[in-house]
């Protein structure tokens, strides 16, 4: 039997791939056996894993609200994730139409994806980006066709840092992206932290993610705070993804192991 027609040449349908398994546990239907397979074990590892997923694309959505609320016209989505539910520029977009969202993604089927639902969408694109390489994404022609780095951009890292090893430096990576910014600009992420007393069950599903192309690295709420450390974090701080500014009518289970923060980028 053939491969669906939204699989792009060259995926390997053989490994677990978190962009995948993250579609799969929002209920999505980019995946594959492997995928579906790798999240269910890591359900049984960490039961409530998929309750995460939804609290940090609920997250995503309240953030991209609180920053078009502010006037915020542009979005560098990196780590976008393959389109679901409540999308960056769908939710920008029903603010202020003309909002403009770059996605970069560095899986095959997350750009496919967002391409396809993109058609017709003038105000919208995807491209195949690494997180590490900040300077290629910045310099990208459709990037660079699409922002105006002299006006505000909210520059979106949901979900992703962790996958950033210390070695590839990502406090490095994130002032490469404040450096390309005006004041008036933000950062908005979330990030997995030690998980305390769900330390054991966090660990095995680190181990799991050994198994994909991209490892999770949580780090300290200390250390996430210097990731960004050349942005002003604004109210309520770095908190646990369903404490940030949540919606009173949402009834989420509180998640501990992931932190949030968007912070403001000063004048000098
Ligand atoms: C857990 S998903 C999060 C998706 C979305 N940001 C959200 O929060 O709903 C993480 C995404 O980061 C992407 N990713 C991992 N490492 C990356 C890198 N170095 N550069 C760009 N994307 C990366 C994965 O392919 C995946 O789509």
């Amino acid at each position: 039997m053939g491969l669906p027609e939204w699989v792009p040449e060259g995926v390997d349908i053989t490994t677990p791939n978190a962009a995948r398994v993250y579609d799969y546990t929002l209920g999505g239907f980019h995946n594959f056996q492997v995928d579906r397979e790798f999240a269910e074990e890591a359900q049984r590892a960490w039961p409530g894993i998929y309750q995460l997923a939804h609290a940090n694309r609920s997250y995503l959505g309240r953030a991209v609200q609180f920053l078009a609320g502010l006037g915020v016209r542009q979005f560098l989505d990196i780590g976008s994730g393959i389109p679901t539910l409540g999308n960056v520029h769908e939710v920008a977009q029903a603010m202020i139409p003309d909002a403009r969202v770059a996605y970069v993604d560095i899986d095959p089927v997350a750009v496919a994806h967002s391409r396809h639902i993109l058609a017709g969408n003038p105000h919208a694109i995807a491209i195949s980006g690494d997180l590490r390489r900040p300077d290629e994404i910045l310099a990208h022609p459709e990037v660079l066709g699409l922002l105006d780095f002299s006006e505000p951009v909210a520059l979106l890292l949901m979900a992703v840092l962790h996958f950033v090893p210390d070695d590839d430096d990502p406090g490095a990576i994130v002032r490469q992206f404040d450096e390309a910014a005006v004041s008036g600009s933000y950062v908005a992420l979330s990030h997995g932290i030690p998980a305390g007393a769900q330390a054991d069950a966090q660990d095995q599903v680190k181990t799991l993610y050994q198994r994909t192309p991209t490892a999770i690295h949580v780090r300290t709420p200390e250390r996430v705070v210097g990731l960004i450390d050349g942005f002003t974090v604004v109210e309520p701080g770095l908190v646990p993804i369903t404490d940030w500014r949540p919606d009173p009518e949402d009834d989420e289970p509180p998640q501990p192991a992931v932190f949030a923060a968007v912070a403001r980028k000063d004048p000098a």
